[in-house]
Order: structure tokens, then sequence, then C-alpha cells
């Protein structure tokens, strides 16, 4: 028996110094910490008991709702059957047949699929992907990488370096990698404030990669990367036109384009991808959290046949091609959970389900322009925004705040800075819908 997981009581007699944690204010959380021990459904509950209706889907995550029967099933016979065993040189069955499910719910030509285990390596994967398929093709000259402000592409030094969050950026700034430039972000207020859906305004906000290709000369640049739709920033919906533009000036240079749809695939938007939703192809697609239900850590990348097949061409006729790859890549406890968790996703039509309940999010969400302290409000499928004005000098206090007032109320929102963020899983229904949006209402009239 677990004293942290089994009694509050006991809990508070163990030593929490240990768990350095990851992305919290360690000092202030364990002074006061908030802690999780069971879930079902739509439902954490806290270690004193207290039900918690989950509006951001753990971390935009549990796709399908949590503790899924199937999954653990599943996961539970493959453990017992075959709880290890390496793809390098090796394999097992479900790693090709996780492979062959996650391609065919991708755009048409991306059937190649690299596994790893988080949106992290799955991202720092997909840049290495582009370098070496350039690499293959002649053209070794494209080292250089694009990223865009406000971009969150995960930690490692690949992400840190293409993403766009000062926070994330600043202590390890001289081991960036080099030669990483970035597009503007495409957050304007004044032009975008509280916009339903995708903005109108801001197409052209993708030419500022012609303005790169001008700085830099095409020739030298191997891909671009951005979110189709910015989560951890912050929710920034891509305006209507802008992934096309963007699209059309990276094939014009012959530039890669990959889409980083940690946060985006998988139903979120009401589709299998962002992609989908946009109608826009990438060549690379990077993909984790929900690709099976974060029940075991996977991530992948799915990458178009071309590219593939340049690299794998290029290489020796009985060597290995691509000098990459993890220890737990397609992991068989987590091809299991992926396996169970898209005929999930399948049977339950949860990407329909998820579009169908967009309009309600919508509706519920923009409910609160006129709350105190909303300066903007925005969304796009189960996933939205709102925006507060900041504490003078405190930036992120009130948003915290907010985020508090709701855990009591029993909601479990986000928030980065001053922005709420939410993501619920995709089960949710038109009540809960509301019960989160009426709850954050309460709590804006409650905090100063
Ligand atoms: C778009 C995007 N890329 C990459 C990552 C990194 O994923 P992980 O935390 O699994 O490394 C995230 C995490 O939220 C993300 O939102």
């Amino acid at each position: 028996m677990n004293a942290i997981t089994e009694n509050i009581g006991l809990f508070q007699e163990v030593d929490m110094a240990n768990f350095w944690m990851p992305f919290t204010a360690n000092k202030q959380f364990k002074a006061a910490p908030r802690l999780l021990k069971s879930a079902k459904g739509m439902y954490f509950t806290t270690v004193d008991g207290q039900k918690i209706l989950d509006a951001s889907a753990g971390l935009w995550c549990v796709n399908a709702g949590h503790c899924r029967e199937e999954i653990t099933e599943a996961v539970h016979q493959q453990m017992m059957q075959l709880d290890y065993a390496p793809t390098f040189q090796m394999a097992h069955p479900i790693a090709f047949e996780a492979a062959q499910v996650i391609a065919n719910l991708m755009p048409k030509g991306l059937d190649r699929v690299f596994f790893a285990n988080s949106g992290s390596e799955a991202v720092d994967t997909s840049l290495k992907i582009a370098l070496a398929y350039h690499r293959a093709r002649g053209e070794g000259q494209r080292t250089r990488l694009i990223g865009r402000e406000r971009g969150y592409s995960g930690v490692g030094f690949g992400g840190i370096s293409v993403g766009g969050i000062l926070a994330n950026r600043k202590a390890f700034s001289g081991a960036l990698i080099p030669g990483v430039d970035h597009i503007s972000h495409t957050h304007n207020l004044t032009e975008m404030a509280f916009s339903q859906g995708q903005p109108t305004w801001g197409a052209h906000l993708a030419d500022d990669l012609e303005r790169l290709c001008v700085l830099h000369d095409p020739s030298t640049i191997a891909a671009v990367i951005v979110e189709p739709v910015a989560g951890s920033t912050g929710v920034l919906v891509p305006p209507d036109g802008y992934l096309q533009r963007l699209r059309d000036i990276c094939t014009k240079h012959g530039i890669l384009l990959i889409f980083d749809e940690v946060i985006t695939a998988f139903g979120r938007l009401g589709k299998a991808t962002a992609s989908e939703l946009f109608g826009i192809t990438p060549d690379i697609i990077t993909m984790a959290k929900a690709i099976n239900n974060a029940a075991i850590p996977m991530s992948a990348v799915a990458v178009n046949r071309n590219i593939h097949d340049s690299i794998v061409q290029a290489g020796p006729a009985a060597g290995i091609e691509f000098f990459h790859g993890y220890t737990y890549s397609a992991h068989p406890a987590a091809a299991a959970a992926c396996l169970a968790t898209q005929t999930i996703y399948r049977t339950e039509k949860l990407f329909d389900r998820s579009a169908s309940l967009a309009p309600k999010f919508e509706q519920a969400i923009h409910a609160l322009r006129g709350e105190p302290f909303v300066k903007d409000i925005r969304n796009i499928g189960l996933m939205g925004a709102v925006e507060l004005d900041s504490r003078d000098g405190a930036p992120g206090t009130r948003a915290y705040d907010v985020f508090l007032k709701c855990m009591e109320k029993g909601v479990l929102t986000r928030f980065t800075g001053d922005i709420l963020a939410f993501s619920p899983p995709l089960i949710i229904n038109e009540g809960q819908i509301e019960e989160i949006f009426a709850t954050v209402k309460k709590a804006l009239h409650e905090v100063g």
C-alpha cells in the first residue's frame, strides 16, 4: 500500500523533497500540494475525496476519458505476454500494427511512422529526419530550421531551439542549436480579439517566412515547424488562409513543412488531425499524448513516403540507414494501448463527437465575454482559451488564482501566464461543458 495515494494523513508524513517536479512552482506546490488519487471518465478524485471535473484532459491527452478498461486490459494482456522487446534490428508484431493504424489516419502520403516516447522526442526526431532527407538528396547545405515565436515544441534541445517561448529558452540560450530562426507569431488582439474559430485577419503573417528566405536564402533552409493551432502558449488559432500560405511558400522553396500535432492530433479538432481539418498536407506530422490516451508514454512521427524512401534508399544495402531511435520506440505496452485507444476512438466515433460538441463549447466559452478581467476568448474544436488582464507588476498571478478557485469548486483547468486553457476529454457532455464555464465565471468574480 502506498501512503501517498492511500491516505492524505499519512501523506503528510512523507517527505516531498525528493521529487523535483516538472514545470511546477516546487516551493509553492509543496507548501500546499494538490494531489490526485484516482480517475474515471471525466473526473479525477483527490486524495481527500473531492471529485474534480477534468477540463484539460490531463495535459491535453486523455481524449477517451480516464481509466478506460479496454486500454488497461490491453496493456495488462500485453505485459503478461511480452513485456519488452527491442525494435533495433528486432521487432514485435503490434509495433507494425500500431504503425499501420496511425498511417491510415494521416493525410494521404504520410504513411511511414517512426515511434518515440514523448512529444519532445517526436519533435527532435522530425527535425533529424528533415536534415537526413536533404542530405540524402545531395542538399546537405539545407541545415537551417525555422520555428515560430510563441511555439512550444517540447523541451529537447531541438524543441527549445525551434520553440519560441522565452522562459523555456533563456537559461539554455548558449546551448541552443545553431542556425535556427523564427517567423512571427499570429497573436494580435487588436485585429482578432474574441474571434470564434479561425480569425479572418492574418493570412499575410505567413509571408514572414519569405522574409527569412530573403535573409538566409531558401537553399539553406531544411524545414519549418509550427503547431497548426498553437496550444501551450495559450491556444492561438491560425488565421484563415495562413497555413495554406505557409504550405505554398515551403513548396515553392523546397522547404519541408512539419506540423507539430502533439496536441491537435486524435480528435481535439473533430478530425484525426488538424491537417485534415484545415485541408493542408504537411510533409511530416508529430503526434503524442492522445495517440494512446496517455496511458503509457508514446509518440510518433508520420513521414511522407518520399522522404522515408529517400533516406532509406540512400543508405547502404545492408546497413542502418537512419542512426536514430529510442530503447522504448514502439514499446509493446504503449503499442497495445495505442491499438486499444484507436479502437475506442473509432467505435465510439469520438472525433465526430468532438466536432458535434464544438459549437456548444464555442457558445459556452464565449459567454464569458464581458466577465471581469476577460480580454480575449479563442476557440476551435474542443480547445479554447480565456486571456485575462494581468495584475500590475504580477503577471500570471490572476490566472493562477482563478485556477485555484476552479479547483476548489471542482474543475481542473490549465493556465499559462494569464491565459486559462481548456481541452476536455472528447467524452464530455453538454452539461459538463456548461459546468466548466459556469465555474470559471464564478471564480472570475471571486478573484481580485
Ligand atoms: C505542440 C507540442 N509539441 C511538443 C510537446 C512536448 O511533448 P512532451 O511533453 O510529451 O515532451 C508538447 C507538449 O505539450 C506540445 O504541446
